[in-house]
């Protein structure tokens, strides 16, 4: 799959590109038939909102399930990053975020790569995210909420929250985040569940708890250029992959051959 002159140009002003639909319902109800089965496991992968039951985030599934393992090497999902960081990539990190219902608790202000530079060494912000929603998001269920072009301030001043959620997190302060959202508004991309958001490791986002009766899945597979590997393994390998291999894209129709 390749993205437009236009689609390139907008990522690089938006710091995303919403892509309504890139998955289809079939494909979408391969990978929901899997969630149960990992949200039930007891594992350090399934990280457990404070409550300790709601799954807040179950890591590196592609490592144990095969729905996912595909997906995660889904051209889809690997070209459009390849195109955009220009060279081979690999998994960084990989996680299925639950924001269930009524349960699913905020992601505070931050950029992935403020704890990709702090907490692993990765050189360059030469990484990005595939989001595909795995249910219909809407403003009801806690949508991501970017600041359109605040990719472009670079690495900014994070504080390290280890109380508001169960989850570590370099978070930014007020001000910052209210002269990024005064300049560049506040985008939350709403759609069917098959979306995807490709978007920039610097771009500033969040999303609001979820209190609404509707779970909110949603699947990120972080892409990193392979030369700008993470350099430091302080956190578990399976929150920060340490298997540099760039990935060989399957085929476009592997998650509809699933049963075959
Ligand atoms: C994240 O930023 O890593 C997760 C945000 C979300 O799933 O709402
Ligand atoms: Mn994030």
């Amino acid at each position: 799959m390749r993205l437009s002159a236009r689609q390139i140009a907008d990522f690089e002003e938006q710091g995303y590109l919403f892509l309504p639909e890139a998955f289809d319902p079939a494909e979408v109800a391969a990978l929901r038939a899997e969630i149960p089965g990992i949200f039930a496991q007891q594992r350090d992968e399934v990280w457990r909102e404070k409550d300790g039951k709601a799954v807040r985030t179950a890591f590196a599934a592609h490592t144990y399930n095969e729905a996912f393992r595909r997906l995660a090497a889904h051209p889809r999902m690997v070209e459009p990053v390849m195109q955009l960081l220009d060279g081979p990539v690999y998994v960084h990190q990989f996680k299925i975020n639950g924001k269930e219902a009524f349960d699913g608790d905020v992601w505070q202000w931050h950029q992935d790569y403020g704890t990709w530079a702090r907490d692993d060494l990765m050189p360059e912000p030469r990484a990005m995210n595939v989001a595909v929603f795995l249910d219909e998001v809407t403003e009801f269920n806690g949508p991501l909420m970017f600041i359109p072009g605040s990719h472009k301030d670079g690495t900014l001043k994070a504080g390290h929250d280890l109380a508001t959620t169960s989850y570590p997190l370099w978070t930014l302060d007020r001000a910052t985040v209210t002269r990024l959202a005064e300049a560049g508004g506040i985008a939350a991309p709403k759609g069917a569940a098959g979306s995807a958001i490709v978007f920039h490791s610097n771009l500033v986002h969040a999303s609001a708890p979820n209190i609404s009766p509707w779970g909110r899945t949603i699947v990120y597979v972080s892409l990193c250029h392979v030369d700008n590997h993470i350099r430091q393994f302080k956190r578990p390998e399976w929150v920060a992959h340490r298997d540099f291999t760039p990935i060989a894209p399957l085929h476009d129709a592997c998650l509809r051959d699933l049963g075959a």
